[in-house]
């Protein structure tokens, strides 16, 4: 665009001057050989600075503004976790709900101890991994504040399918005086809120090496894990093979855990998942049906005019009457 533009300017420029290149060419007779050679050198000397000036400037702008900004070198973004084949991510394939189950149990009796799920009430277990009665028995076992009464005075009571799940520590300062100033994150949207999401939580979960790698500085207080962002992170190892038993019997490993807890932390950031796949399938199916309906209506209505012959007929002659001068 630069370049063409120059190259316009270029030519109208030599034009002022009497010298355009095509008249240049035209007039070759009439002009003495050198100055036309001069002006045709002139000419492309312009278009080659313009088209180097053109280039330059678009690399120049790509260096300032094109190339992706790290705030943070690739170690201190932490190692990149792999991508594991999980099977809810599949486009066809719901959660499945037995490992929502021993998920939420993992996170009841190891994270919930230092991590919130506040997002989540008890009202979304039932139907998906837990009947109305265990729902509500849990929900019981907390303790929620009424509404003030008459007297104005807030009373306990114990929890409803409606409560939302209690964090474990009363407010941040508490839960960083705990845990030596670190701050265990609300686990509800955990997935979606780190990059990698499920393969990252399992990483994370299952990273945690027997001891650090020769030469790496790990600060008092923190624990070595490569795919934490800076390596050095406040919470330590959780999970351990054997650590609870399943009610089902599945052999509780440390991946095996690792695995379930994250395919819960992935249905309490994402619960209408299964739905949506659902709706996606069926969207599908009525709108390709609607699809190929459309295409035979088309075709139909077009039919008379795809199929239509045009014919051309001459006019006929007319006789040739005495006198005239029409001649064949
Ligand atoms: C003893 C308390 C404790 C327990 C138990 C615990 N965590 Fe943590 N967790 C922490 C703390 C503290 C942090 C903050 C670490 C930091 O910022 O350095 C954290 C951070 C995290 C993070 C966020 C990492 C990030 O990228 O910011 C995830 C995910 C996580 N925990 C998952 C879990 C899961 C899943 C469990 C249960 C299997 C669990 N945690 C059990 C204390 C705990």
């Amino acid at each position: 665009m630069l370049a063409r533009t120059s190259l316009r300017t270029a030519r109208a420029f030599s034009a002022a001057k009497g010298g355009a290149t095509k008249n240049a060419a035209r007039n070759a007779s009439s002009q003495s050989s050198s100055e036309s050679a001069a002006s045709a050198l002139k000419n492309n000397g312009l278009l080659a600075s313009s088209t180097v000036f053109a280039l330059g400037s678009v690399s120049w702008y790509y260096y300032q503004f094109g190339r992706p900004t790290q705030a943070m070198t690739p170690a201190e973004e932490g190692l990149h976790a792999v991508q594991y084949p999980w099977e809810h991510e599949k486009l066809y394939k719901t959660f499945d709900h037995q490992a929502l189950r021993r998920g939420f149990q993992i996170y009841r009796e190891v994270c919930a101890s230092c991590h919130s799920l506040q997002r989540l009430p008890f009202r979304k277990f039932v139907g998906s991994f837990m009947t109305v009665d265990e729902a509500k028995a849990m929900a019981e076992e907390g303790e929620y504040d009424t509404d003030p009464n008459d007297e104005g005075e807030i009373e306990k009571r114990p929890g409803k399918l409606s409560d939302y799940m209690q964090a474990p520590y009363k407010n941040d300062e508490a839960a960083r005086a705990a845990n030596n100033g670190a701050l265990p994150p609300d686990l509800s949207l955990i997935v979606k809120a780190r990059h990698g999401g499920c393969n990252y939580v399992f990483s994370l979960l299952t990273g945690y090496p027997e001891e650090p790698p020769a030469g790496a500085v790990v600060q008092s207080g923190l624990n070595f894990n490569p795919y934490f962002p800076g390596t050095g992170i406040g919470m330590a190892r959780v999970l351990y093979d054997g650590l609870v038993e399943y009610e089902d019997g599945t052999p509780a490993t440390t991946s095996q855990m690792a695995k379930d807890v994250v395919e819960f932390l992935n249905w309490a950031a994402e619960p209408e998942m299964d739905d949506r796949k659902k709706m996606g399938w069926k969207v599908m199916a009525v709108t390709s049906v609607m699809f190929l309906g459309s295409v035979w209506l088309k075709r139909y209505k077009w039919a008379t005019i795809k199929t239509r012959k045009l014919q051309y007929n001459a006019p006929v002659a007319p006789a040739k009457q005495p006198g005239s001068t029409f001649r064949r």
